[in-house]
């Protein structure tokens, strides 16, 4: 939804429903995003495609069961013939792409699925949506929104500026190389063929529904379980942490007021040290639960090896989205990391299956 203060062409003029695609819809920020549309934007029709990898969970979407404006199709964005059938059949006319391998440890360990699905499932889904697009007369507002991180500008010291759209690209890691590149390439599609794309260049989110491979969902779930919380290097790391509802909201606020072929940075304003976000769970969940293993739960936390190539900083200058679109992010870090730990505390039933064995080995491979 785009909430008060925010500007809107909807105001204007009576808003025409949607057929939107959201690729990677049963992912973290994938989900909540479906969510949000689904209950702001009650005549449109929403269609997810998401290949249900080890991060994908129908889980997430059971709310959705039942909707007769929701279909799931279970597929890969490298899949030509059936994007070009979803496109036909469900006559699509905007598509918001999350779907990606995301998590850079995994990048490191093996990057082929961060080039395919990332670069090569991105030129896919624009190569198909152009010859949707063209078919049906190119339609003005039609659009092609590209969710991306601002890990493709690298890392900042303490005393750089924040990053800006016009920041030189300079990814380190497979993952955010991989991103830069489809970054690019629907860059060129607006560029070469006029291709209504949009890209969004965000901050670290944290909140619901967010696979326990990454910091806070693995801090929450492993203090619960009495387990070490493993701090890469000297803590020292900095992110710049948005809840993924106000993600959302911005995504929401770029499709439906941005002229196309822009970019914008989304960003909280929340730069944080990895240790001091860490302390920050552990005392919320010394504050929230009952009967901790382990309290307080400060005494879990445990330096490991650091990251290989691990970015120092990230952060966000987000004026922007905020002076062009008005979208300002409504959730403290302290509301959202409350919000969150509450969540995890009572969905024991999301992310208890989630620790498989296979989990567990993967547990094992990055945390030797
Ligand atoms: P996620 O890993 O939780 O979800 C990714 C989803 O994509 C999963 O449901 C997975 O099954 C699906 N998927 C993977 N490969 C696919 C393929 N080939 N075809 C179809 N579906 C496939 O990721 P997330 O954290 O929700 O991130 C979503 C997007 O937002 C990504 O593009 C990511 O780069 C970007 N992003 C994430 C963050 C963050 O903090 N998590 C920040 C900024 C940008
Ligand atoms: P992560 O959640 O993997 O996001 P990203 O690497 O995309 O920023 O990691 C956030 C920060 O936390 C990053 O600096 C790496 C660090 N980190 C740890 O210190 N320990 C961990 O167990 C994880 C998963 C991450």
């Amino acid at each position: 939804m785009i909430t008060s203060g925010q500007k809107s062409n909807r105001s204007q003029e009576p808003r025409s429903p949607r057929k939107i695609l959201i690729t990677g819809g049963a992912g973290f920020i994938g989900s909540n995003f479906v969510h949000h549309w689904h209950e702001t934007y009650l005549s449109d029709r929403i269609v997810v495609l998401d290949a249900l990898t080890y991060a994908g969970n129908l889980n997430n979407l059971k709310d959705l069961n039942g909707s007769s404006q929701f279909r799931f199709v279970q597929g890969d964005i490298c899949d030509r013939p059936l994007l070009d059938q979803i496109l036909a059949e469900e006559s699509i006319d905007t598509i918001a792409h999350f779907a990606a391998e995301s998590h850079v440890d995994r990048s490191i360990l093996g990057p082929d699925a961060f080039v395919r699905t990332n670069v090569v499932g991105t030129f896919t889904l624009l190569e198909s949506f152009r010859q949707h697009w063209l078919g049906r007369g190119k339609p003005k507002d039609d659009r092609f929104l590209h969710v991306s991180t601002d890990e493709v500008y690298g890392s900042l010291s303490e005393n750089d500026l924040a990053f800006s759209e016009t920041t030189p690209y300079a990814p380190n890691s497979p993952y955010s190389a991989s991103k830069a590149g489809s970054d690019h390439l629907v860059r060129s599609y607006f560029h070469t063929y006029g291709m209504p794309t949009l890209i969004t260049n965000c901050s670290n989110n944290y909140g619901p529904y967010h696979f326990p491979e990454k910091l806070v969902p693995l801090t929450c779930i492993n203090i619960l379980m009495g387990k070490p919380l493993p701090i890469y290097g000297d803590g020292q790391n900095i992110r710049d942490w948005l809840y993924v509802g106000d993600h959302c909201k911005a995504i929401d606020c770029v499709i439906h007021c941005a002229p196309p072929g822009e970019t914008y940075n989304i960003g909280g304003n929340n730069e944080v040290k990895n240790i001091d976000l860490v302390a920050m769970l552990c005392d919320l969940m010394d504050e929230l639960a009952i009967d901790l293993p382990v309290h307080p739960a400060r005494q879990l936390i445990t330096f490991v090896k650091d990251r290989p190539g691990h970015d120092h900083r990230y952060a966000i200058d987000a004026t922007k989205i905020r002076t062009e679109l008005g979208w300002t992010p409504s959730v403290t870090v302290d509301e959202g990391l409350r919000h969150t730990v509450q969540w995890y505390l009572t969905h024991p039933e999301w992310w208890q299956p989630l620790l498989s064995p296979a989990y567990q080995d993967y547990y094992k491979t990055v945390y030797a």
